[in-house]
């Protein structure tokens, strides 16, 4: 990826957000997660219990006028939904007492939290492979989310979704502010299912 041409606002949410994306890799632990069947149907329940109310609440905003595809805020809960029914397992439900996202107030505010989902696609190809290599998963066969299954290349959606943030993202800090709130509810959703007391609590 060229460092150099990526648009200020995509500067500023990636330092910001450095450090929490730094937690969420060593609370996923690929290794872990990509030890058995099991760990990998609960990283994907995880990633459910996190991703989907993101998703819900960046319904409303308008991707297409943005340059975006239709789906860019909405193709991950259902491939998540069918990994598992394919892995024949139903999600795992997060705590009821898992803080439920507040509307994001604004369009830059919107593009913070779909930088956040839009970047996890990336480290998505990373975790594809080793489960493959590992467990023997594809995108048919439980890795359709990771695999970004029938979505356009992951690169591409990339450049796309930068283009897109550097013409119409034009509040930095809204974005930034939302990008870290979406990073800190991922998460709260994503410990109770993954933090390893609660996996020996589970075993
Ligand atoms: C819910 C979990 C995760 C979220 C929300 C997330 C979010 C993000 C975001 C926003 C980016 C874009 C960074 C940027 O270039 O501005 C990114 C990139 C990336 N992530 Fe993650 N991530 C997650 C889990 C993981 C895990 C578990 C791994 C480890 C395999 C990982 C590996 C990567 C890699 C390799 C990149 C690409 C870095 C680059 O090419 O510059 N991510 N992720």
């Amino acid at each position: 990826m060229n460092k150099t041409s990526d648009p200020a606002v995509l500067t500023a949410l990636r330092q910001a957000t450095a450090p929490l994306h730094e937690r969420l890799d060593r609370l996923v632990d690929l290794d872990r997660s990509t030890s058995d069947h099991q760990a990998y149907r609960r990283l994907l329940s995880a990633m459910l219990s996190g991703i989907a109310p993101v998703e819900a609440s960046l319904r409303g905003f308008d991707w297409v006028g943005a340059g975006l595809d239709a789906e860019v805020a909405t193709w991950r809960a259902p491939l998540l939904r069918r990994d598992l029914e394919v892995l024949g397992e139903a999600p795992i439900q997060a705590p009821p007492d898992a803080p439920s996202p507040a509307p994001y107030p604004s369009r830059s505010a919107a593009f913070g939290a779909l930088y956040v989902i839009e970047g996890a696609a990336l480290g998505g190809q990373v975790i594809f492979r080793q489960a493959r290599e590992r467990l023997g998963i594809t995108a048919e066969q439980g890795g359709a989310f990771h695999a970004a299954h029938g979505r356009p290349p992951v690169g591409e959606s990339w450049r796309r979704f930068r283009n897109a943030l550097e013409t119409h993202c034009l509040d930095t800090e809204a974005a930034v502010q939302a990008a870290v709130r979406t990073f800190l509810d991922l998460e709260a959703r994503l410990a109770p299912l993954l933090s390893p007391m609660s996996a020996a609590e589970r075993a």
